[in-house]
């Protein structure tokens, strides 16, 4: 369903390009999406101008922007990743007009749905097709015990009908999957709410939102695997510089790991210790990758990552890395698929419910380019095809509208005899604007081919 605010269907395929690609250069990759959208958030709620830069100008945070300007917050149109949000204060929300469209980004709903809850207004929170596939009960379920009321769609599904004017009350939350976006939602709620909320995690995630809470002098208490807030405070505005996304480094990382000769350099990554599980394993595959610089900016450590192409082993995947890197099993299992051996992921199960079944998706697009990879209900088993540098055959690949599986297989490119056609790769933008520019600009080959009126 084509809403006023969803943009025009347009569809833009890959073709990856046979060579041998050299891998080299030294780049910033986009800035980190989930950062990009607390800054937003947390920049509304706040009480004073908050100047924001690298911030992503994806098509992600870009929805939460529009969601926060629909309900009455300045916020100045995104130059170069420079963006001022003239907050509000925490009650300073005004009704809007229309429903709220957050496109593709499960973050955006999930976390405005805890702000939601606690306005004096009602909303509608509606996406595209992928989101509206995705679970939302998960945060229904803790907000409604705060006293929220929410309607959705069949299955707890989007849009959500958000109504206003009730009295929040603090909960103490455990939360039944390692889910960041959810623990954010209930924190987020709680800032509404009377007296000290407390979620608690199966599983360390990523803490973007305690971390910027504190940052906005908004205090967030820590105690093992449990984050509390009193609600009823103030958020005061500040500055945010948002590092390069690791998530968006990812395929960088992967990529250069696996073509042969590659040398990179990624600048400025942000190094949160909840996200960088990527390295960890790929280092333990084998990978030669070393980090430089290292620096803290504005709460959050950075640094400059250094790849070089290097001969991967396959591991069973430690489950304790997995929430920590749990955007990056796409690049991961192409990295699988180029190392000697055998790589076992379990405890996974979450990749099915994100911007497609990750698991599913994966194992289809790999079998395709002569991989045999086997889809487990958690997770994946991958006999790695080798040291070798031409693995893979041409294969015809859909990304069933999911960014990183599109550039996953851009990667595997790399790798590939043939080319390798891959659909729908218009969603790359939610996350990674012009990453098919980057990627040749480090030396793949990629051509990319837009095609009107064939979206997904
Ligand atoms: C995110 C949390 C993760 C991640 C998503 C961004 C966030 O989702 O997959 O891309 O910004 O909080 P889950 O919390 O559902 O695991």
């Amino acid at each position: 369903m084509n809403t006023a605010t969803e943009p025009a269907p347009m569809a833009v395929t890959y073709i990856t390009q046979p060579g041998r690609a050299k891998i080299q250069g030294s780049i910033r990759v986009p800035g980190d999406k989930s950062i990009s959208h607390r800054s937003i958030m947390l920049g509304a709620l706040a009480d004073g101008t908050t100047e924001i830069t690298g911030f992503l100008q994806g098509e992600d945070s870009l929805n939460t922007l529009r969601c926060f300007r629909a309900m009455g917050v300045e916020i100045t149109e995104p130059v170069e990743g420079r963006v001022r949000v003239n907050g509000v204060g925490l009650h300073g929300l005004k009704a809007p007009a229309h429903p709220l469209y957050v496109g593709n980004s499960g973050t955006s709903m999930r976390l405005m749905a805890g702000i939601l809850a606690g306005q004096s207004f009602d909303t509608v929170l509606e996406g595209d097709e992928s989101l509206s596939r995705r679970p939302m009960k998960r945060v229904i379920d803790p907000l409604t015990q705060m006293g929220a009321v929410i309607e959705s769609a069949e299955g707890g599904r989007s849009p959500l009908t958000i109504r206003g004017g009730q009295r929040l009350r603090a909960i103490e939350y455990t939360l039944p999957m390692a889910s960041a976006q959810v623990k954010s939602c209930v924190l987020l709620a709680g800032l509404y709410a009377e007296g000290k909320t407390c979620v608690t995690e199966p599983a360390p995630t990523r803490d973007h939102t305690e971390r910027m809470l504190t940052g906005f002098g908004y205090p967030v208490a820590r105690d093992g695997s449990t984050a509390c807030l009193d609600g009823g405070g103030q958020l005061i505005a500040r500055q945010i510089d948002v590092p390069a996304d690791i998530s968006s480094a990812a395929f960088f990382m992967v990529a250069a790991s696996i073509a042969p000769e590659a040398d990179i350099t990624l600048e400025h990554v942000g190094m949160n210790p909840t996200r960088t599980g990527v390295i960890d394993i790929l280092k333990l595959m084998g990978a030669d990758i070393t980090l430089h610089n290292p620096r803290e900016v504005g709460g959050e450590p950075v640094a400059d990552v250094k790849i070089r192409s290097a001969k991967l082993r396959g591991i069973d995947i430690p489950e304790a890395l997995v929430p920590l890197a749990i955007d990056e099993f796409p690049a991961l299992f192409v990295a699988a698929a180029c190392a000697e051996g055998r790589t076992v992921l379990t405890g996974a199960e979450e990749l099915r419910v994100k911007e497609s079944d990750r698991i599913a998706v994966m194992a289809d697009g790999l079998n395709k380019l002569g991989v045999e990879a086997t889809a487990t209900p958690d997770g994946m088993i991958i006999q790695g095809k080798g040291a070798n540098s031409q693995s893979f055959g041409s294969a015809e690949i859909w990304s069933q509208g999911d960014h990183r599986i599109a550039m996953s297989f851009a990667v595997a490119g790399l790798r590939s005899v043939g080319t390798i056609t891959i659909h729908n790769c218009e969603f790359v933008e939610t996350s990674f604007p012009g990453f098919a520019d980057l990627f040749r600009h480090c030396g793949g080959g990629l051509v990319d081919q837009l095609v009107t009126g064939e979206r997904a």
